[in-house]
């Protein structure tokens, strides 16, 4: 290895590999049940960046003819379409969803704000049905009520990255989730 290795970051590993193989598994079959008689159009939507490395892996398990769309939300930001106080930093790819039924892949619920206005946003634009699908819940920190469709993992109050999830758009690539250790903020 070189003179860097982000895993020298990592306090301690919050949920390995496994666990988290073991839980699109899961998720994929309860997802499958929801939807197997359904007519419509199903359309996964990934939410950027974080919930890349989830809804691939989760879309790769899923039996029915789902479609997949991406949208790139943000909570903060002032920059392009805003809907409420989220800014779609990159919308879907079609203009009419009306015949779609969209699962919202997300990769944490935290406090809640970014997914109500996303979710929002989507139903207000004649969606047939909006669910989600998150893989990791921070209960605790809940501001804003978001029904959950799907859950991996509820977790603590614990800043995590790996898996998709960043901290200053790093350590995205790490293959576990993975609680960063506190020095790193420290230095920012
Ligand atoms: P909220 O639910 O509106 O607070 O926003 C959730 C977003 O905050 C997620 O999509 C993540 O981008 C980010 N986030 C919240 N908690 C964490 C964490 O522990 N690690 C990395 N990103 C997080
Ligand atoms: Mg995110």
């Amino acid at each position: 290895m070189g003179i860097y290795n982000i895993e020298n970051d990592i306090e301690k590993i919050l949920i390995d590999e496994e666990s988290l193989d073991k839980c699109v598994c899961r998720i994929s079959n309860e997802i499958e049940k929801v939807y197997e008689n359904s007519k419509n159009r199903i359309v996964l939507v990934c939410v950027l960046k974080g919930s890349l490395i989830f809804a691939s892996e989760l879309m790769k398990r899923i039996r029915l003819p789902i479609e997949i769309d991406f949208i790139h939300a943000s909570s903060y930001g002032a920059d392009t379409i805003s809907c409420g106080n989220v800014s779609i930093k990159s919308g879907l790819s079609r203009q009419d969803i009306t015949d779609c039924e969209i699962l919202v892949v997300e990769d944490i619920l935290d406090t809640g704000h970014t997914l109500s206005k996303l979710l929002a946003y989507l139903k207000e634009r004649g969606a047939l049905s909006v669910k989600l699908c998150t893989l990791l819940n921070k209960p605790s920190r809940r501001q804003v009520e978001v029904p959950v469709d799907f859950e991996g993992f509820s977790i603590p109050d614990e800043f995590v990255v790996g898996y998709g999830l960043d901290f200053n758009e790093k350590y995205r690539n790490l293959p576990y989730i993975g609680i960063l250790k506190k020095e790193i903020y420290k230095n920012i």
